[in-house]
């Protein structure tokens, strides 16, 4: 690292919030256009720079507890994450979000977020086991969206493009979306989403959205299966990654997407899932309850199935299931 970039270090190590590019072009007496290559160089070094058109650069100082305040700090939305409920250890973020639902009006709790140091009871979609030690972003945030509820996966789609786009935007990670909701970095799982519903026909109640990133999670304590499918953001980058700022990245995106859902707009979230996916375009092979079979995904509608082309010609849609790539 060059003298300069150092100088550009140590004024954002003692600064207490964001430094403007005003600031560090006025004390360092560098022409504004430069500030970004000095910027980039320390972000590459493994230094997590947030930046702000309004705010300027702020450094993330630690992989410290990913606690309200931390997460506070970073976050800049609207509602999502106004109200940060903290646990060192929890069964499931989810419950814990259920149970506040059941004993609150889950409207006041809308845009809420659970999350947790480690789970014990973490779970996955099918009801299958969630492995979730310290070091990962365990996070459950309450919706009530009004949205019908045959379009509810579209909630899945943006959450998960949302994961994507922090990950590659934060990390230069190449994170795609495997269908339906995992997050790929490579050919290994590094993160989950998880949609869990109460309603009365169409009429919602809340929707649990469940995050599960594989932060900085030490793989090589996972189980020997585990060990072969998924990485973690610590494993790709080699150093730990500030875990509250990923966060705070992640909801940003995700609210902003939930918005656009709002509106009534649905084609620009399809389009972009469309644009991170790993699937798409690819031979799969589906396991449902009642059936398997092999063939080429060739779309996915906004009720989240996804259109399969058969060898023969056929062409299936698929609504919930195992996929594999080929
Ligand atoms: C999957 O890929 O099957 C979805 C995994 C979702 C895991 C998250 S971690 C936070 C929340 N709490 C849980 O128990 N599960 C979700």
């Amino acid at each position: 690292m060059n003298d300069v970039t150092q100088k550009v270090l140590s004024m954002l190590e003692s600064a207490e919030g964001p430094v403007t590019v005003e600031e560090i072009s006025r004390t360092l007496d560098m022409p504004r256009s430069m500030i970004s290559r000095h910027i980039k160089e320390l972000r590459e070094n493994g230094h997590d720079i947030e930046s702000s058109l309004e705010s300027g650069y702020l450094l993330i100082r630690s992989s410290g507890p990913i606690t309200p305040d931390a997460i506070t700090r970073v976050l800049r939305t609207t509602f999502i994450g106004t109200d940060i409920r903290y646990y060192e250890s929890v069964g499931s973020t989810n419950w814990a979000a259920k149970k506040l639902c059941l004993e609150g009006d889950p409207q006041s709790l809308n845009g809420t977020v659970v999350v947790a140091e480690e789970q014990t009871g973490g779970f996955g979609r099918l009801g299958r086991a969630w492995a979730s030690p310290q070091g990962g972003i365990w996070a459950s945030v309450i919706l009530t969206p009004k949205l019908p509820v045959d379009s509810l996966f579209m909630l899945m789609m943006a959450a998960s493009i949302a994961v994507a786009r922090a990950i590659r935007r934060k990390y230069d990670l190449g994170a795609l979306i495997k269908w339906p909701n995992d997050v790929y970095i490579g050919d290994r799982k590094a993160a989950g989403l998880l949609l869990e519903l109460s309603a009365d026909g169409d009429d919602i109640h809340y929707c649990l959205l469940g995050i599960g990133i594989d932060a900085n999670v030490d793989v090589s304590q996972l189980s020997p299966d585990l060990q072969r499918k998924v990485t973690s953001i610590r494993t790709e980058l080699g150093h730990e990654i500030d875990r509250a700022s990923l966060l705070a990245s992640v909801l940003r995106e995700f609210e902003s997407r939930y918005m656009i859902l709002e509106s009534g707009e649905y084609e620009p979230i399809l389009r972009e899932w469309k644009s991170l996916s790993l699937t798409l375009d690819n031979r799969v092979s589906i396991r449902t309850v009642r059936r398997s079979f092999e063939g080429t995904a060739i779309d996915i509608d906004q009720h989240g199935a996804l259109i399969i082309r058969k060898d023969n010609g056929r062409i299936e849609k698929v609504v919930a299931g195992d996929c594999a790539h080929l």
